[in-house]
């Protein structure tokens, strides 16, 4: 006959569980919202900070191993809800849960190849993930994804608005000006026309319900991310560099143009970190310097989320159109790591966004 047990007993042992991404006990974060105990089983309801699906596991099996503990001869089942952010204050994209900018200070640092992959990594985990591609003049996210002949599937309403259609690869949903114009016109687009075209990119894309859109600025800090950055409710930006003293430099503007706007920064990634020969796998170059990420990010108080090497196999499957997180490699390892980072950095944001808005209702 297993010992006798209460629900209330139960909330308090379970509250001691800490969530690993936040550092804060499930009690604290009033996250045991019901127990039920019928016939010797133990139904747990727990309320997690979005997006969940990382911390689930490991939340399971620490609750798992309380109720081992402290209702021994007892089955348990443990259920997850997700603790939302309220969207209804957002003139678009009511439908995504977090909008991930991802930016850097100049071209060619391997910003849109980090988004790709990042996009990638966070979908192979289960998460339904669109990729915006925000650079009017040089889209690349066509080419990434192999969608380089593709165009908008759009549809008109009667009374004349446009709904266009992201173009889907690999799970993941792209929307590109290279849907709308090819890179030789879109080269020379200026003015009210682009204007027409931006609305059409950030107002009119039915990208339907998704757990993370991964935005990826045009490289620069000048009006047009200015303007990109407050007309999208960001969750947060990614910065990407390179480890070299020029491009930190352009970080250090990057981080003033988000501060200039409110956005927190969510983490830095150095791209072309160093260079580990196939053949020499114990030695790594770097070829562009040492360190600048790191440095940037303990400078201004931002987390460091990882280095990712230069990698041929990386540069191939962004020709190809299959980004290298799809392959079995350590390339692709890195950023499933770095994207487990990003998502703890996620979450934070979304606790505290969280924490401020009730304190505004108990006032
Ligand atoms: N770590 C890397 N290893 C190898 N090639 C890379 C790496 N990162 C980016 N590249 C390549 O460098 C080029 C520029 O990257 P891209 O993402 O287009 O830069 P950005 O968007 O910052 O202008 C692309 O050909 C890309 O495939
Ligand atoms: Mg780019």
């Amino acid at each position: 006959m297993a010992k006798e047990i209460t629900e209330i007993e139960l909330k308090q042992d379970l509250g001691g569980v800490v969530d690993p991404d936040l550092g804060i006990t499930l009690e604290e974060l009033d996250a045991v919202k019901q127990i039920k105990i019928n016939d010797g089983l133990i139904e747990v309801f727990l309320e997690l900070t979005q997006p969940m699906h990382w911390v689930a596991g490991r939340i399971n099996d620490a609750c798992s191993k309380v109720l081992n503990q402290v209702a021994p001869g007892y089955e348990s089942e443990i259920s997850f809800s997700e603790k939302l952010r309220d969207n209804s204050d957002r003139q678009i994209l009511k439908n995504v849960k977090n909008i991930i900018a991802v930016a850097s200070g100049k071209g060619g640092v391997g910003k849109s190849a980090v988004a790709a992959n990042l996009a990638g990594a966070l979908s192979l985990k289960g998460a339904s993930v669109g990729i915006l591609d925000g650079d009017v003049y040089g889209p690349s996210q066509p080419t990434m994804f192999g969608l380089r002949d593709e165009q908008f599937n759009a549809t008109e309403t009667p009374d004349g608005k446009v709904y266009a259609y992201p173009n889907e690869k690999y799970g993941i949903k792209v929307a590109s000006m290279g849907f709308i114009l090819n890179r030789d016109e879109a080269a020379i687009v200026r003015g009210p026309m682009l204007a027409g075209y931006f609305s059409m990119l950030f107002e009119q894309i039915e990208w339907g319900p998704l757990d993370f859109l991964i935005f990826d600025l045009p490289p620069g800090t000048g009006d047009i991310q200015l303007t990109l950055t407050q007309k999208i409710p960001l969750t947060g930006a990614v910065v990407v560099t390179t480890p070299q003293e020029i491009s930190v430099a352009d970080v250090r503007r990057s981080i003033a143009m988000f501060k200039r706007v409110n956005v927190d920064i969510l983490g830095i990634i150095e791209n072309m970190s160093y260079f580990t020969p196939p053949e020499l796998p114990d030695k790594k170059y770097n070829i562009f310097g040492e360190g600048g990420g790191k440095t940037v990010a303990k400078e201004n108080d931002i987390p460091f989320l990882g280095e990712v090497p230069l990698d041929i196999r990386m540069r191939e499957g962004n020709d190809s159109g299959h980004p290298v997180v799809f392959e079995n490699n350590a390339q692709a390892g890195i950023f499933k790591n770095i994207a487990l980072s990003l998502v703890s950095e996620i979450r934070k944001k979304n606790h505290s966004y969280n924490e401020a808005g009730s304190m505004e209702i108990s006032i």
